[in-house]
C-alpha cells in the first residue's frame, strides 16, 4: 500500500523549474531512500512532500490527504503534515527550551497529548533513543549526534504516518554519524515509513527497500535499493555516482 503518492509534480521557483514531472509512491511501512548529487532537488522534494514548499503543479497524497497544485489552502496544509514529520539537516530544535521540552510540546500544541502524558511520552522516546539522561538539557549542550537523535525523538514521538529526513547526517562529525544511524536502522526495524535523503550509500543500501535515483530535479531511476544502489547497474552515471560516494566513504 503507499502512504505517499506524488502524480505529475513539478516546482518552479522563480524561473527556475527546479521539479520536472515527478511520480513516485512511497510504500508504508518502507524505507525509500533518495540518492542524488548535490543540488539535484532531493531538498526541494522532501520539503514538497511537507508543503513546506508548494508544487507548481501536478498533486501529492500523503495518507488520506490530497494536496493539488493551486488548490492547497490552510487546511490541507495543516491535515497533511499531520500525517508526516521533517527531519531537517541541521537538526532545527528550539534553543531556549530544554530537550524535553522541544520533544513535548509539538504532542501538546497539536492536542495530542495534555502536559503530563507529553512528558511520559517525551521521556519514553528520548529514552528508546539512548538520552535519557539529558532531558533537562539545552540543545546546545549536547553533541551533534545527540541533537539529531532529539529531533528524531520529536519526529517519533508525534506518531506520523511517516517520517521525512533530510541529509540527517550530513552535517555531523564522522565519529557522530554512527549513533544516529543507528537510531534511524531502529525505526525501520519498526517498520515507521521513511523517507531518507542521504548520501550514505552502504546504510541506505542496507536498510532501504526502495531507492529514488534524483538528478536536475528528475527522477532518473528507481527500483529496490539493493539493485540500484549496488554500484552494479545498467546505468553508468548512477553506477558512477554511487561508486564515487563509496570511494569518498573509504578515503
Ligand atoms: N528557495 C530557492 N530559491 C531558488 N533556488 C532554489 C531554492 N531552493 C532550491 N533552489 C535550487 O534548486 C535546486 C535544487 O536544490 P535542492 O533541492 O536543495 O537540491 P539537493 O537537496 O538535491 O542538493 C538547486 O539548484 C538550488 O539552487
Ligand atoms: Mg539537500
Amino acid at each position: 500500500m503507499s502512504l505517499i503518492e506524488v502524480k505529475n509534480l513539478s516546482v518552479k521557483i522563480g524561473n527556475k523549474e527546479i521539479l520536472k514531472n515527478i511520480n513516485l509512491n512511497v510504500e508504508k511501512g518502507a524505507v525509500t531512500a533518495f540518492v542524488g548529487p548535490s543540488g539535484s532537488g532531493k531538498t526541494t522534494l522532501l520539503r514538497t512532500l511537507n508543503l513546506l514548499q508548494l508544487p507548481t503543479t501536478g498533486s501529492i497524497k500523503v495518507g488520506n490527504t490530497v494536496a493539488t497544485a493551486g488548490r492547497i489552502n490552510a487546511k490541507v496544509v495543516h491535515d497533511l503534515r499531520k500525517n508526516s514529520a521533517m527531519v531537517f539537516q541541521q537538526f532545527n530544535l528550539f534553543k531556549n527550551l530544554t530537550v524535553l521540552e522541544n520533544v513535548a510540546n509539538p504532542l501538546i500544541y497539536n492536542h495530542l497529548a495534555n502536559k503530563e502524558a507529553a512528558e511520559e511520552k517525551a521521556i519514553e522516546v528520548l529514552k528508546s533513543v539512548g538520552l535519557a539522561g539529558v532531558v533537562n538539557q539545552y540543545p546546545v549542550t549536547l553533541s551533534g549526534g545527540q541533537q539529531q537523535r532529539v529531533s528524531i525523538a520529536r519526529a517519533v514521538a508525534v506518531k506520523p504516518k511517516v517520517i521525512l529526513l533530510d541529509e540527517p547526517t550530513s552535517a555531523l562529525d564522522p565519529e557522530l554519524v554512527e549513533s544516529v544511524l543507528q537510531t534511524i536502522a531502529g525505526l525501520a526495524k519498526e517498520h515507521i515509513t521513511l523517507a531518507l535523503v542521504t548520501h550514505e550509500m552502504e546504510f541506505a543500501r542496507q536498510i532501504a527497500d526502495e531507492a529514488v535515483f534524483i538528478e536536475d530535479g528528475q527522477i532518473l531511476s528507481k527500483g529496490p535499493a539493493k539493485e540500484l544502489l549496488s554500484g552494479n547497474t545498467s546505468s553508468t552515471r548512477i553506477d558512477s555516482f554511487i561508486n564515487s560516494l563509496k570511494r569518498s566513504a573509504i578515503l
